[in-house]
């Protein structure tokens, strides 16, 4: 685990390089640039502001939730809880799956001109909103009040205890487990769903070069 952690941390720094060279571009776009790539920057605004989103959710998940977990003492208590899947889910999904997303709109974008971009961008814009405010409301609503009650009940009561199905079944914790279902839904249904619609949009509607 200490090599793991110490590999994860190590990765932290390119992601933040990579996320202040997408700040950059914001501010280049604000700047004044030749129309040519004036263009080029706003045309691909959204994959920028998705690798905005990976620095996000580095500093928020990698960062604060994993060195949260990173100490021995807390570890020895919380290991395998509710506080990991808190780090994993804002570390793996808020950064790999944002940064995915990213390349996989980066090219939804080159592929297609400006007239058919229009419709795509649609889905795109509600895409990264319902990903984003989805991920976080997992977050907020369950994941890290949850994984703080269970931390709490194994330092007061027992490892065991804070991870017997009495304890998982009811109570707050169980309470902010059903919270968790509004995170659920609007991940699913204002972020996946627009996102992969657009996708098959994109394939629907390509134009196919003439040489194809
Ligand atoms: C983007 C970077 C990272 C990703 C994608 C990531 C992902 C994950 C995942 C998926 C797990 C759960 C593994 C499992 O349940 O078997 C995990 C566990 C863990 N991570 Fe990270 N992590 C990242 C960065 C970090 C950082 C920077 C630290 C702290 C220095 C850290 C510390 C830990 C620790 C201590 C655990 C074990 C927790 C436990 O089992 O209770 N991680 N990580």
């Amino acid at each position: 685990m200490g090599l793991a952690s110490c590999f994860s941390a190590l990765e932290v720094v390119p992601l933040t390089l990579f996320t202040l060279d997408a700040g950059d571009f914001i501010k280049l776009s604000k700047a004044r640039t030749s129309p040519r790539d004036h263009d080029m920057i706003s045309g691909q605004k959204w994959s920028i502001y998705l690798l905005m989103a990976v620095g996000v959710w580095n500093f928020v998940g990698a960062g604060v939730f994993g060195f949260l977990i990173n100490l021995p003492i807390v570890s020895y208590f919380e290991v395998g809880t509710t506080l990991t899947a808190n780090h994993a889910h804002a570390a793996m999904f808020g950064v790999f799956g944002m940064l995915a997303l990213a390349v996989l709109v980066f090219c939804l974008r080159a592929m297609q001109s400006d007239t058919i971009w229009e419709g795509t961008e649609k889905f795109v814009r509600v895409g990264f909103r319902g990903a984003n405010a989805g991920l976080a409301l997992m977050v907020i609503l369950d994941l890290f009040p949850g994984g703080v009650i269970q931390l709490w009940d194994s330092i007061a009561n027992g490892y065991w205890h804070a991870r017997r199905l009495t304890f998982l079944m009811g109570g707050t914790y169980h309470k902010l487990e059903w919270l968790r279902v509004v995170g659920d839904m609007v991940f699913l249904f204002a972020g996946a769903l627009p996102i992969t619609l657009g996708a098959l949009r994109s394939v629907w509607k390509r134009e196919l070069s003439p040489m194809a």
